[in-house]
């Protein structure tokens, strides 16, 4: 995940950078797909963002949010 910057945009629907995210899940505790979406709005729309497999885009994602949540959720 380092190839991506901070302001990588996550989730193209509502605009969520990964900096944006990594804050919810590190700093408000946010340990569910659900939490973040609460927190950021991240995945709340089409859900392409959220994993693979609820990925119905055209195009896929490059990073999902389960990816970075089970990236930052250990660190926690
Ligand atoms: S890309 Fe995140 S909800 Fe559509």
């Amino acid at each position: 995940m380092a190839k991506f910057h901070q302001s990588y945009e996550v989730c193209t629907c509502k605009h969520v950078s990964l900096a944006e995210i990594k804050h919810a899940i590190i700093d408000r505790n946010a340990d569910t797909i659900e939490k973040i979406g609460e927190f950021t709005d991240a995945g709340t729309s089409c859900k392409c963002c959220q994993d693979s497999s609820t990925d119905i885009g055209a195009e896929k994602m490059e990073l999902y949010l389960t990816q970075i949540l089970n990236k930052f959720k250990k660190d926690i």
